[in-house]
């Protein structure tokens, strides 16, 4: 078969990645891809936007699957388009991509259906919310309706905070077209879990869970990045807290998308908070996460290729999910300076280190071919992961490999995966 993947981050190297084991793969090309990609994979230089275009070379290339690894383009409805042309596509069309797309949708999308989140008000004049304000209980969470690169939501600790919040994204729109609405919810405390998913409109099957971590420096502290590394599983989410997801959660996101009629087809990733009340969803997504899906798709026992099919065919209900019994930690290399201003263009070494060693991977989301070198081009440039026995194990494997590379101005978190069970839960 001939596999086309859209996108150029780590996430999208794990999928080029999972999907190279598969015997079915013939060619695989990726749009545009990066340098790490372009080992496994032919990068075409067309942007993951750029949908004629994409649509036009998955019909000159005979393209027999499409798998759209980024948010932006399902939310402006990729899917959609390829399928007009008689393409096959893994992920979910732009009516059902909304349940990331608008946060506003999914929380409404929630309440009908019964399904836990946080309490919350949707708002799409800046003077209602900053009435709401008056009254609402502190902290509280604002956040951006649209996609907004993750950067969408602010937790405010006072109502002057809350308001400038509101001013920041309705009239400011810092996120731009994103903060045209918003949403003004209840701040929940306990730990996050990531949980991915396969859906095919009706059926859902669950992936091993994940944890991210999301902010720049060690101890979670400085600002909020887009993923300093991961672990998978977590040791949180135990069996009564999957009971729980299963009986609340994940069927009735699908049902409710279906009642809808906006059946999904795709990944479903749940981002949930385990709060002393009970697992609770602080958002979904609608792809796999990012730099979550370097850790558990390395896991995952089964051929990429069948599932997406499955999906797209309605027969997910075929499927045995299963996922190897040890847990994998990512490491992510990023440039000094990260989220905020770094410099780029550095040579990579070390790379040949990962071509020989089962069990490790060097995911690339920022690099560049440059001539014969491949150089750093972005804020995270590698995602360097390692399985172990459990996680203690992956951790010190994933350390070790990250010293296997060099380049100017490397820097990553020292305590990604450290003493998960003695990491303390945001109060
Ligand atoms: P989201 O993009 O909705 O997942 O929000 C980004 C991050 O903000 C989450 O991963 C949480 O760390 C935090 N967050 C979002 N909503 C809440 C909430 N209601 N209470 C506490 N933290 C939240
Ligand atoms: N790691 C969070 C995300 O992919 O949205």
């Amino acid at each position: 078969m001939n596999i086309l993947i859209v996108g150029s981050g780590g996430r999208e190297h794990a999928i080029a990645a999972s999907v190279a084991k598969s015997p079915k793969a013939d060619k695989i090309y990726c749009a545009p891809g990066n340098a790490g990609i372009g080992q496994i994979a032919e990068c075409v230089p067309i942007g993951a936007m750029e949908f004629e275009k994409i649509v036009a070379f998955a019909k000159e290339k005979e393209i027999d699957l499409t798998i759209v690894g980024m948010d932006d383009p399902l939310v402006g409805g990729l899917v959609d388009e390829m399928e007009a042309a008689g393409l096959r596509v893994f992920g979910p069309r732009k009516n059902a991509a909304i349940l990331e797309g608008s946060k506003a949708f999914s929380k409404d999308l929630m309440k009908k259906y019964h399904i836990p989140t946080a309490a919350y008000e949707n708002f799409d004049d800046p003077k209602k919310a900053l009435a709401y304000l008056e009254q609402a209980k502190m902290p509280v969470v604002l956040k951006a309706d649209g996609l907004a690169l993750g950067k969408g939501v602010l937790i405010c600790n006072t109502p002057a905070e809350a308001r400038e919040g509101v001013r920041t994204i309705m009239e400011d729109k810092k996120f731009g077209a994103a903060g045209n609405r918003m949403v003004i919810e209840e701040f929940m405390t306990g730990r996050e879990v990531s949980v991915l998913s396969f859906v095919d409109g009706k059926t859902i099957r669950i992936m091993s869970s994940a944890q991210d971590h999301k902010r720049a420096l060690d101890g979670d502290q400085g600002l909020n990045t887009g993923g300093m590394g991961t672990f998978s599983p977590s040791p949180f989410y135990t069996e009564e807290v999957d009971a729980f997801c299963r009986k609340y959660i994940y069927q009735a996101t699908v049902d409710a998308m279906a009642a809808e009629g906006r059946p999904f087809k795709g990944v479903i990733f749940f981002g949930l908070m385990l709060t002393p009340d009970g697992p609770r969803v602080l958002e979904y997504n609608a792809r796999f996460g990012d730099p979550e899906a370097q850790v558990v798709l390395p896991r995952m026992k089964n051929d990429m290729i069948e599932v997406a099919e499955a999906c797209i065919d309605g027969r997910l209900d075929q499927i045995d999910l299963q996922f190897e019994d040890n847990a994998a930690v990512c490491v992510v290399l990023a440039s000094q300076g990260y989220p905020v201003s770094y410099e780029k263009g550095f040579a990579i070494d070390g790379l040949e280190r990962f071509e020989e060693a089962e069990g490790y991977y060097c995911f690339h989301a920022g690099t560049k071919q440059d001539g014969e070198r491949i150089v750093t081009n972005g804020g995270r440039v590698l995602g360097i992961t390692a399985k172990g026995a459990d996680l203690k194990e992956a951790r010190a494997n994933a350390y070790k490999a990250a010293e296997w590379v060099s380049f100017d101005n490397k820097y990553m978190r020292s305590d990604i995966g450290k003493a998960i069970d003695e990491m303390p839960a945001r109060e």
